[in-house]
């Protein structure tokens, strides 16, 4: 059987990126029955500079938006990363066995440095604790967009060689990629980049929750080429490329319907076109969104529960393992 895990970081609103990339399929993994832990990433999201007040809010927020989106703690379980204590456990037992040229390699260090001035410990830890994260689950499937995919391989390299020294303990965990859905949607800014939460300018994404006004104005904004044709062509044409994606995934129609149905109109038109498809897509999102978010009692008490389930599961594998690298305590 399956064992799913993924996690998000609560730092911003969930945007469409992480939906089509990551999301939809916790929703259908989680409805097809598979045993699924969700995690809101707290403890990856400090590995930055945060102000501790948004990160409170942030993972409320990011609750409300899961749920939302239609993840369901009935049917999986969804909890705050720093709620579980074994995360922690489980990262330095692991950061135990991985050495530092390995870590050191990580493209997304060197995407960071570009920003930070100074990078911490933690941010070379990040992979290991996200390896501890699926590993304390024993997931077979993990649910992402492809800019996880290295650090899946990390994670599958740790469970190979604590296997290895110390006997099969993990199974080795797989990304849970689907094509289509899961291609890397691109900034509305800069159709070259990734669309990512941590970008300056909002105007570069689309969020599930933003206002009509707001998602007409991105779309409007968004940039294309001076050629007016609605086409298909990511390499030549990146920006209309990854409007036709958006389009596509969030509809259900194929790129080459909207291009039929686009054929004779200009790219602004068709920018007005799209934007108000998607609204409507999005608008039981954004409705359920606003409810929720009223509830902020409720939302804590998704979060314990979900924190108490991940826990009785997680401890189980700390006690295998504590035993196997010859500490043996129970926690
Ligand atoms: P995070 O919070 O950056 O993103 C959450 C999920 O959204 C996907 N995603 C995208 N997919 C397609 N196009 C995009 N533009 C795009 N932007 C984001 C990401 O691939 C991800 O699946 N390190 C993780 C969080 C994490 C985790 C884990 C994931 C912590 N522990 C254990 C899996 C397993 C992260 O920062 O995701």
């Amino acid at each position: 059987p399956k064992r799913v895990l993924s996690g998000i970081q609560p730092t911003g609103s969930l945007h469409l990126g992480n939906y089509l990339g990551a999301i939809k399929k916790w929703v259908h993994l989680q409805d097809s029955g598979d045993e699924a832990f969700y995690s809101i990433a707290d403890l990856h999201a400090i590995t930055v500079p945060q102000d501790p007040r948004n990160l409170r809010t942030g993972i409320l927020e990011m609750t409300a938006s899961l749920l939302a989106c239609g993840i369901d703690p009935e049917k999986c379980v969804l909890f705050q990363q720093s709620k579980v204590l074994y995360h922690t456990q489980l990262c330095w037992v692991l950061a135990s066995f991985t050495t530092m040229a390995k870590l050191g390699q990580q493209a997304q260090l060197r995407e960071k440095r570009e920003i930070l001035q100074e990078l911490s410990t933690a941010l070379y830890l990040y992979p290991v604790l996200q390896a501890a994260d699926i590993l304390l689950y024993k997931a077979t499937h993990v649910p992402v967009g492809e800019d996880q995919i290295s650090h899946l391989n990390l994670a599958s390299f740790i469970a190979r060689g604590f296997n290895k020294r110390f006997g099969d303990t993990f199974p080795i965990p797989h990304p849970f990629i689907n094509e289509d859905s899961s291609r890397r949607l691109k900034s509305l800014r800069n159709p070259l980049s990734k669309m990512s939460k941590s970008d300056n300018d909002p105007r570069s994404r689309i969020n599930l929750c933003d206002s009509p006004e707001e998602i007409l104005l991105k779309c409007k904004k968004a940039v294309t080429d001076c050629s007016s044709a609605v086409e298909y062509d990511p390499e030549k044409r990146p920006g209309i490329s990854n409007l036709l994606v958006i389009h596509s995934s969030l509809t259900g129609k194929t790129i080459d319907t909207i291009c039929q149905e686009a054929a004779g109109m200009e790219t602004g038109n068709y920018k007005i076109t799209m934007a108000t498809e998607i609204i409507e897509v999005l608008r039981p999102i954004r409705e359920r969104f606003h409810e929720l978010i009223k509830e902020p009692a409720y939302l804590e008490d998704v979060l314990e529960t979900g924190a108490s389930r991940a826990s009785a599961c997680a401890r189980e594998t700390w006690q295998e393992v504590s035993k196997r690298i010859g500490i043996d305590t129970s926690l």
